[in-house]
């Protein structure tokens, strides 16, 4: 079978009409991908593996799209820095002297150096370690040794500050950022993906703090991490079956029955690529009594966590109080999180390899005792020493693997679980599955992929209308 991407590509080199427009009379090279059938759920491997398409990601997915650079928590004070990436760019995140928050590209404007070494910090300026020129941390460049003598006091100064962000938004206390000045804003970038991510990160008056991150690298493409948290509830019953006797032995219970129907689960494609699974419940007593997220296993951390839904409730409504549960979760393109409190970015370092930053977020007023208990059960599950996190990589490695097999590129990657079955559900916003089981956040998150690979700039990617209702006072804030 000849696979799909490269006929497309070849289709492409032979110009015609709508491509030439694009540039005027002159004829031009435009490479389309054609990599996913979202209405068949079919995927070219070659994704994963191929050397210029990782570049041209690197351009065209993490140089457009909003990125979580990091949390306003990993900067309480004035003049804290955090170091983070935005792809395989080196960012650094500061809060200068006056509280407001900045990032900028994490490279000298003299001859490239980095300026920042340490993962984060205190400190006004920034000194190149080369030739010494200063940065102050607005993005200032306030000190260039030799400046009369050897420039003459010719240098343009006031033109060689920090290369900054085009835009910078905070939402909950998380930090995105962007490079492309033409983007949309952050809350259209979220569409109505806000309305699920509220009830993970926004539940509360006093907001949440995150700690990490650990940091570890797995051979794998970016893309697998972040499509196995955006809708891959499959795989957790095979691949964590042995993680789930374990803990049910460890409880003195029994493990579930292997099942492949979850009564009110759903998975969700709210639009923009973004992806998560949700519950629903048809009544608070329900909720109460199914909801697995609920279930502490201790009982401090049982008590506390019931006592903030009538918070939760004053802040987003009933529906997203007693009514849903999120689940396992993925901004577009690489940041994801999960119930247990484990937030992941997935940072690109070439076609076949990933840098994992994986961080823990916390209830910020909640006793030290319950963020220690909550802490404790969030590394016990995921994180270098967490019991589930060994059974991923290992398949998520092949899965990327295959696409650089000379034989196994030549079949497509199959996403098609609940082709045909999805739906508009009366309490969730955008399209979803009436399973968890099924794979339509994965078929909508590469059809977004696709979608700005093949455009020249934010002017050609559609922006999906918010259409969620935001109960609550928080949507006030
Ligand atoms: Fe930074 Fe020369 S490279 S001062
Ligand atoms: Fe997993």
């Amino acid at each position: 079978m000849l696979t799909r991407l490269y006929a497309a590509r070849r289709a492409t080199r032979e110009i015609t009409n709508s491509d030439t427009k694009l540039r005027g009379r002159y004829k031009i090279t435009i490479q389309t991908y054609n990599a996913i059938d979202f209405d068949k759920g079919l995927l070219d491997r070659r994704i994963f593996s191929d050397a210029d398409i990782y570049q041209e990601e690197l351009e065209k997915v993490f140089g457009r799209a909003w990125l979580f650079i990091g949390h306003e928590s990993l900067i309480p004070n004035p003049n804290d820095f955090f170091l983070t990436y935005m792809g395989e760019d080196p960012v650094i995140l500061t809060r200068d002297a006056k509280g407001e928050v900045h990032a900028f590209l994490n490279m000298c404007r003299h001859r490239g150096n980095r300026i920042v070494r340490a993962d984060d910090g205190n400190a006004k300026n920034f000194m190149c370690s080369y030739h010494g020129w200063t940065y102050s941390n607005e993005g200032k460049l306030v000190s260039v040794p030799g400046l009369q003598e050897a420039y003459y006091g010719e240098l343009d100064v006031d033109n060689l500050g920090l290369v900054s962000v085009a835009h910078l938004e905070t939402w909950a206390g998380f930090v995105f950022a962007t490079w492309a000045e033409d983007a949309p804003t952050l809350e259209e970038y979220m569409g109505d993906f806000r309305w699920y991510m509220d009830m993970m990160f926004n539940r509360l008056d006093a907001g949440i703090e995150i700690i990490g991150p650990d940091k570890w690298i797995i051979p794998a493409n970016w893309k697998n991490p972040a499509d196995n948290f955006i809708g891959d509830s499959y795989h957790a019953v095979i691949s964590h079956r042995s993680a789930t006797i374990a803990q049910a032995n460890r409880r003195g219970g029994k493990p579930p029955a292997i099942s492949f129907e979850r009564p009110g689960s759903n998975e969700v494609a709210p639009g923009n690529g973004h992806g998560m699974s949700a519950f629903v419940f048809d009544t608070k007593e329900d909720f109460l009594e199914r909801n697995i997220f609920r279930q502490q296993g201790d009982p401090e951390l049982q008590e506390y966590v019931d006592s903030r839904f009538p918070e939760t409730e004053r802040r987003l409504g009933t529906t997203r109080t007693w009514h849903t549960t999120p689940g396992h979760a993925t901004l577009f393109p690489n940041f994801s999180w999960l119930t247990n409190r484990t937030l992941r970015l997935w940072l690109p370092r070439g076609p076949l390899q990933t840098e994992v930053w994986s961080f823990t977020a916390l209830d910020k007023d909640a006793p030290e005792e319950i963020k220690r208990k909550m802490r404790i059960q969030c590394m016990q599950s995921f994180g270098p020493s967490g019991l589930l996190e060994q059974d991923d990589m290992d398949n998520w490695r092949n899965a990327s693997d295959a696409g650089r097999s000379m034989q196994a590129r030549k079949y497509l990657q199959h996403i098609s679980m609940g082709v045909g079955h999805d739906q508009h559900h009366p309490k969730l916003p955008g399209l979803s599955s009436p399973n968890m089981f099924a794979e339509l956040p994965q078929r909508a998150f590469y059809q977004r992929w696709e979608e700005i690979m093949n455009a020249n700039s934010w002017a050609d990617i559609s922006v999906a209308p918010i259409t969620a209702t935001f109960e609550g006072t928080s949507t006030e804030e």
